[in-house]
């Protein structure tokens, strides 16, 4: 089996990006992590990623004058590690202009902690509380220029419990991330070896 190379951008804590690097390490998971980039020097998913061995680059948006300056360094820097299949955002917290998106057609994907489209953006744990839900989720999906939006891959559903806090709750979706995007990986995996594009 051929496995897909991916490229996982972070900005902070990393689980999502350590739940892929853990998924990789079966020699059975179509896909092998071939670098890990920030946007954020202290960005702590850095040293896990260089714990399991994985090559790190850093990308500090604060360096460059505006976003095409920056996504064309990310772009440099992805380069350095072709060729790449899939590019994976797992608490990546910077948009992406069109023009980056639109040089990853189908090779890029987002991990998102909401059943999208319910609460794109930012505090959706505590807006699906204050909404009064019953449940809520995560959503792995392609990305396009619209933020937040494009065709989803894998979903999984949570309950809201009455005394659910935006942590607690953030804290059992997560856990359900962990597992969403490596199933994700799987399938986007086993469509591009389909088409032969891997
Ligand atoms: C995750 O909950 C992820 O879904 C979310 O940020 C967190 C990152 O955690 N992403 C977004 O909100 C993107 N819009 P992690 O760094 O531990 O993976």
């Amino acid at each position: 089996m051929n496995k897909i190379r991916l490229a996982v951008l972070i900005s902070g804590r990393g689980s999502n990006m350590e739940s892929l690097l853990r998924a990789c390490a079966a020699p059975d998971f179509p896909a092998e992590v071939a670098v890990v980039v920030a946007n954020r020097p202290d960005a702590a998913g850095l040293a896990k990623a260089r714990d399991y061995g994985i090559p790190t680059d850093i990308v500090d948006h604060k360096q460059y004058a505006g976003r095409p300056a920056f996504e064309a360094a990310l772009q440099q820097t992805l380069s350095r590690h072709a060729p790449l299949d899939l590019i994976c955002l797992a608490g990546f917290m910077r948009v992406l202009t069109a023009d980056f998106v639109n040089q990853w057609p189908g090779r890029m994907i987002n991990i998102h902690p909401s059943l999208l489209p319910e609460y794109k953006g930012l505090d959706t744990h505590a807006r699906a509380l204050a909404d009064g839900k019953v449940e809520t989720g995560c959503t792995v999906h392609y990305v396009i220029p619209a933020m937040d939006e494009g065709p989803v891959i894998v979903q999984r559903r949570v309950p809201i419990l009455p005394d659910d806090s935006a942590d607690t709750l953030a804290a059992r979706v997560l856990l359900e991330e962990h597992q969403a995007y490596p199933a994700a990986v799987r399938i986007v995996a086993a469509r591009l070896q389909e088409l032969g594009d891997a």
